[in-house]
């Protein structure tokens, strides 16, 4: 996983950079694709359950699951870059939100205090701490803010396969839930809305749209959990 995260971090990077203004998210997954299966790997995402792509890349009030299309990046936008690599035999699962030229300070805000919710989740990992932890301190930083936390997606084990116990919840109460051993590792995916929390998904039946059209953030870390504390794979 430690081989399969790298590969995913450098893809995810290098994508991330290429998301400028005027550049189609089509174009990012077809760069990200052929970048993943260069060093060796394959898109975890595509054919899982049909999805029919390597990344999600959600645009503003899209929160999560957006299919790459024609659309053109323009100054402004946020863009979620959500990417898997399966290498010999094990997933890994990260995601950025970038911002596309200059946005309004509000918005680059809430993207930092989104960022945030994650490290601070990251924060409470070690052996012997509960889900519930992780899952209350997201929801600490977000509400904070004044910001919803998107309750309906989940982080998640992964390894063998790209969703895995436990379900990692995007709000919570301290001390509950399964605990985390050493050896364990999880996908978490805090999923933001600048507004209210509530989602719609569109006839494409995957893309999530947050149902007051308010802009969602979301980052993503897969990690290894330790007895001292976190190891972060992608
Ligand atoms: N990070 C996303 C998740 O865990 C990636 C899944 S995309 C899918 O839900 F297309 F594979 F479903
Ligand atoms: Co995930």
């Amino acid at each position: 996983m430690r081989e399969s995260g790298r590969i995913l971090q450098k893809v995810l990077n290098a994508t991330c950079a290429r998301a400028k203004m005027g550049v189609t998210t089509r174009e990012l997954d077809i760069f990200a694709e052929s970048m993943i299966r260069d060093l060796g790997g394959e898109p975890s995402f595509k054919g899982y359950h049909g999805y029919p792509a390597a990344l999600c890349t959600s645009v503003n009030e899209q929160v999560v699951h957006a299919i790459p299309s024609d659309y053109a990046l323009k100054s402004g936008d946020i863009v979620g870059i959500d990417a898997g690599v399966y290498y010999r035999g094990f997933h890994t699962d990260a995601c950025k939100t970038v911002i596309i030229g200059s946005a309004p300070p509000e918005v680059r805000f809430f993207v930092r205090v989104t960022k945030e919710a994650l490290d601070q989740a990251i924060k409470q990992i070690k052996a012997g701490v509960a889900v519930g932890d992780i899952s209350a301190a997201i929801q600490r930083v977000l509400e904070r803010q004044g910001y919803s936390p998107v309750i309906e997606c989940t982080g998640h084990g992964v390894g063998r396969q790209l969703h895995e116990e436990p379900d990692i919840c995007n709000a919570g109460q301290r001390g509950t839930g399964p605990q985390l051993r050493a050896g364990m590792t999880i996908a978490i995916e805090p999923i933001s809305a600048m507004g209210s929390g509530g989602i719609e998904t569109l006839s494409d039946g995957w893309t999530i749209i947050t149902r007051d059209r308010s802009l969602s953030a979301h980052f993503e870390h897969t990690v290894l959990v330790t007895e001292t504390g976190a190891e972060i794979l992608a």
